[in-house]
């Protein structure tokens, strides 16, 4: 049985050098999640992989039913997720093709079913989301790409978006005014709803682009860019799961 989930996002939709051993479809009491969970052996560990947006790449950010991915994952028996994420670099160490493990988020998504606790309940409850990320697994990722010499930001603020628009260069200009380093649209409410349901939750972004208006006067964002740039990241974050794995 395995304990480790790799949750992967744009880029990731498949994870290369995943011996796939079975696949397992849950229903659960949300609804149901972006696709069959894949139990597979990689970097030597038994783990489990899902595609945020479907394998075919078909579920925009705000539809993603996180509360099905997460409820599902607990549900067979996960304890630890690796949450990879593709983001827009804010601040000026945010290259593109850089990676980062966030270790904050500003959450300005809206609308999405961001908790577990809603109905039925015995009494009202809130979960303390002080620290968002796990703190052990978060210094797993870091010690990996140490290991593995990848180069790392190892702590940003990741500011998490409504999409699936980008922004404006004056919605960058607030987030960073309000302290984000990264911007993505899936960052929550997953790591809400994996602290609500007890997984403990780490994160890695890759930088696809410089956020609106950072990569020049004039410059507009470009999709085929974007894709470009996370692949080749994807070559690194490849290297740093499976060198995570070794460790863990
Ligand atoms: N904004 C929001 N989400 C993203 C971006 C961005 O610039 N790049 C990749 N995901």
């Amino acid at each position: 049985m395995s304990e480790i989930a790799i949750i992967g996002g744009t880029g990731l939709a498949k994870l290369p050098g995943l011996k796939i051993i079975r696949r397992e479809v849950v229903h659960t009491p949300f609804g149901e999640a972006s696709g069959a969970f894949t139990h597979g052996e990689y970097g030597g560990k038994e783990v489990v992989f899902l595609a945020r947006h479907g394998y075919r790449h078909t579920i925009p950010p705000h539809i993603v039913n996180y509360r099905a991915n997460l409820w599902g994952l607990r549900y067979i028996g996960v304890k630890r997720v690796i949450a990879i994420t593709a983001v827009g670099g804010i601040t000026p160490e945010m290259k593109p093709r850089h990676l980062v493990i966030p270790d904050q988020i500003i959450d300005y998504t809206w609308g999405r079913a961001h908790t577990f606790f809603e109905k039925d309940l015995s009494h009202v409850t809130h979960i303390d989301f002080s620290f968002p990320y796990d703190q052990d697994l978060r210094e797993l990722l870091i010690r990996a790409a140490g290991q593995a010499q990848i180069e790392i930001s190892t702590q940003g603020t990741y500011g998490a978006t409504q999409g699936p628009r980008l922004e404006t260069a004056a919605e960058i200009t607030r987030m960073e005014r309000d302290g984000c380093d990264i911007v993505g649209m899936t960052g929550m409410p997953e790591a809400a709803l994996a602290r609500e349901i007890g997984l403990a939750y780490a994160s890695c972004s890759v930088v696809a682009n410089w956020a609106a208006g950072r990569a020049g006067p004039g410059e507009v964002i470009s999709i085929d860019e974007i894709n470009q740039n996370v692949k080749t990241g994807m070559e690194q974050i490849g290297r740093l799961l499976s060198t995570a794995l070794e460790l863990m």
